[in-house]
């Protein structure tokens, strides 16, 4: 009894063994865990004073899961698959104490005990089709045969998290216990059970709910169907309803033989080694070598926003939805009432759609207050412009800002390329100003890039990354260029696609391979989505570009039923012959006789030059890594997490292979060009850029 091993304790009470686990930060099924939980279950099992066994952990939470550092090195014995055999052939009754999240293989783990029980605030899920993976230690088997296999193809390809009633409902948790007494609880239970003296019943062996689904091959096509856009170019959602097709039609071992195919055939594959290479890249960002975890932060209890258009109405929602006042600031009464109104209606649309209560949407409102005054702003912690994208309009707003607001109050930026440099120095405070570049939707949208200018203080950073978080925002540090991180990779794609149209591809021939790729919609998709008319006026429109050409015409894009496509009543894109003529029209007075461009050279064509512009971007020290450029063009862009990020993905092809293009497609990427020297670099000495740490 006592020390198993560094993180496994076993002491017996009153004839229940309490097995004890302690592996923070969150008891992952480390080699050593494993170890520890199969001695000391079998020491527990050869006890005659032992009558039943807990296993409980330490710490924040039950196991949430494998331990994920583990991946991709040699396995070492004991497996968690037979870790979990182990639970489940031990003679005398079993039972997990659940807090915190029971994830992946520590879900799993219980499901090898005979019963569980959990207090309120736990969770359990089976998160691992988020790491494209599937649940490797028969968690595909033994789930269903609890919860049965609709519930289970549910649980395993969303990966989400259900809380303890859910879960109890679902006859996945035994018992709910009291907060706070999980271990008193779970001990009682066990004695109980143990009294009763019930017969132990392994999940491997309960076969009703399987049974019953066998011969409906309907459930399995239904939910593939259901699901088919949510799933679009993700292996591990189809591996993982084959796993629940096997529990339903096989018995358990061969269905455990199909899990661990599977489970192999995954782990060995380019899409889960992207996905947990962004599970890390997502925890990574948050790290600023010169600004320690311990910064002192400020407090942001009011935040002010100018500017009640597109975007100042949307990071507005941010905050009213964290609970924090905010104060916007508009020129006239009509913008304010616009924007406000804007606010408004989405909060009803979410509330519509049962996803927002009534009386929430008065509370957010609540915390919005309008005002034509800029002087209103003297006492927030925090301000964000957003008014139109125009320097000497931005300078006009921080110069007047800082006479305004209080000192010790951050002032911030949502341009989305302006030099914040330039901004900063229209105030005499610097140190304090910084950019926040949220993303449209902005109430929507995960990514916001912290802009930090040269003079930006370390405290100021700080700040924002943890008010990035509080707001529901996955923060990226990024430095000052035009465009930042990801718009100016955005504009390297843009020029090619733009080039492509007058070298004989239309719009829809350049989209198609991006869409297939696994971006959500090509460029000229998109540039319909967003509105051809940005920064396009009439007055100044020289019918120069395709694009002005369209607006001139009307064709702004799908609020206006057409633009690079016509559009339907459904907003369905057709090609549009109209579109057709003004490229054809446009490449003919240039001289260019059209040539028929291979979806490859377009995908080409469009992703290598992002990627030449990332490495630059590292080069220039813009962003800190890799990773967080990665993580820009996933949360911002919609980049197909199965394929990592851009800079990942020129990893797998190799940059060899990269520059190499580059360089066949010469002068086609035009005049102004040039490879990146850091590209060419690593390209040479054939390494990686995640080698670069
Ligand atoms: N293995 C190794 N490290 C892990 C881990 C795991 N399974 N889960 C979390 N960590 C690490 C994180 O990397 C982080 O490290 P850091 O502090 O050095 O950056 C630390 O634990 C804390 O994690 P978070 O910052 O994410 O903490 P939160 O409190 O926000 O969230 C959590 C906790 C909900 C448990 C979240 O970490 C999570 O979702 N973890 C992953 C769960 C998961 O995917 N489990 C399945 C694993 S695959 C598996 O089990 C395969 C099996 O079927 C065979
Ligand atoms: P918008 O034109 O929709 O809104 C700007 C608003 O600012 C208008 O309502 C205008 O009346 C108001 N305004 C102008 N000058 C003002 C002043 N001095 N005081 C108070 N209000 C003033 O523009 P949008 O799209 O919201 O863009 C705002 C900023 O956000 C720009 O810098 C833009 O580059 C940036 N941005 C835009 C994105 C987008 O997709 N629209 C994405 C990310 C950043």
């Amino acid at each position: 009894m006592g020390a198993i091993n560094a993180v496994t304790d076993l002491s017996v009470e009153d004839g229940i063994a309490i097995i004890t686990i302690n592996n923070p930060p969150v008891n992952a099924l480390g080699h050593a865990v494993r170890d520890g939980i199969v001695k000391a279950m079998h020491q527990a099992d050869a006890d005659p004073a032992v009558k039943a066994v807990v296993l409980i952990c330490e710490g924040r939470t039950f196991h949430a899961g494998a331990d994920i550092t583990e991946f991709g090195k040699p396995p070492v014995a004991p497996w968690l698959p037979e870790v979990v055999v182990e639970i489940e052939n031990v003679s005398k009754p079993t039972v997990a104490a659940i807090h915190g999240t029971a994830l992946g293989g520590g879900l799993e783990v219980a499901l090898g005990c005979h019963y569980r029980v959990a207090v309120p605030s736990a969770k359990c899920g089976l998160p691992e089709v988020h790491l494209g993976l599937l649940p490797g230690a028969g968690g595909t088997q033994r789930l269903p045969r609890i919860v049965g296999p609709e519930k289970a193809l549910e649980m395993v390809t969303s990966g989400a998290h259900i809380d303890a009633k859910t879960a109890n409902a679902a006859g996945l948790i035994d018992e709910i216990v009291p907060e706070g007494t999980l271990r008193a609880s779970a001990i009682a239970f066990a004695k109980k059970v143990a009294a009763e003296k019930r017969t132990l019943k392994k999940v491997r062996d309960i076969n009703d709910k399987v049974e019953a689904a066998r011969g409906k091959p309907e459930l399995f096509a239904d939910f593939r169907k259901a699901n088919a856009r949510k799933f679009r170019g993700f292996l591990a959602p189809e591996y993982n309803i084959r796993t629940i097709e096997a529990a339903v039609n096989l018995p358990f071992d061969e269905g455990m033989k199909v899990e661990r195919t599977l489970f192999q055939e995954l782990m060995g594959g380019v899409q889960s080694a992207a996905q947990r290479y962004v599970f890390f890249a997502e925890r990574e960002v948050w790290k600023i070598p010169d600004v320690p975890s311990d910064t002192p932060t400020l407090p942001i209890a009011k935040v002010g926003i100018i500017g009640a258009g597109t975007m100042g109405g949307g990071i507005a929602m941010n905050f009213a939805n964290a609970g924090i006042p905010v104060t916007i600031v508009e020129t006239k009464q009509e913008a304010l009432e616009r924007g406000l109104g804007v606010i408004r209606k989405n909060y009803e649309t979410t509330a519509k759609r049962g996803k927002l209560k009534p009386e929430d949407v008065e509370k957010r409102m609540g915390l919005l207050t309008g005002t034509l005054e800029l002087e209103k702003l003297a006492d927030c912690d925090l301000v964000i412009e957003a008014v139109f994208e125009n320097m000497d309009v931005k300078k006009d707003v921080f110069g007047k800002l800082d006479k305004i607001v209080k000192q010790g109050a951050i002032l911030a930026s949502n341009t989305s390329y302006l030099d914040v440099n330039e901004i900063a120095r229209a105030t005499k405070r610097p140190e304090w100003v910084l950019g926040l570049h949220f993303f449209s939707p902005a109430n929507v949208m995960r990514l916001l890039e912290v802009v930090r200018g040269e003079q930006t203080s370390k405290q100021v950073v700080a700040t924002a990354m943890q008010l990035a978080k509080k707001i529901g925002k996955i923060g990226v540090l990024v430095g000052v260029c035009h465009g930042f991180v990801g718009n100016r990779m955005l504009a390297a794609r843009q020029a090619q696609a733009q080039a492509m149209l007058m070298e004989g591809a239309m719009p829809w021939d350049v989209d198609k391979p991006l869409y297939d790729f696994g971006m959500p919609m090509g460029p000229f998709a998109m540039g319909d989505l967003a509105g051809l008319d940005i920064g396009w006026s009439k007055e100044t429109s020289k019918s120069s570009t395709v694009r002005e050409v369209l607006c001139e015409m009307d064709r702004r894009g799908q609020k206006t039923g057409a633009g690079f496509y016509d559009y339907d009543e459904q907003r369905n894109a057709k090609p549009s012959p109209v579109t057709e003529k003004i490229i054809k029209d446009f490449a003919a007075k240039a001289g260019v006789k059209p040539r028929q461009i291979s979806e490859q050279e377009i995908l080409e064509r469009c992703i290598y030059p992002m990627i030449n512009e990332g490495a630059k971007i590292l080069e220039e020290k813009i962003a800190i890594r890799p990773s967080d450029i990665d993580i820009v063009w996933i949360n911002g862009y919609g980049w197909p997490v199965y394929r990592g990020g851009p800079m990942f993905y020129a990893d797998t092809v190799g940059l060899a292979t990269v520059v190499a293009k580059l360089k066949e497609y010469g002068p086609k990427l035009g005049a102004d060009f040039k490879i990146s020297p850091l590209l060419e670099k690593l390209a040479a000495e054939g390494k990686k850029f995640q080698d670069l740490k």
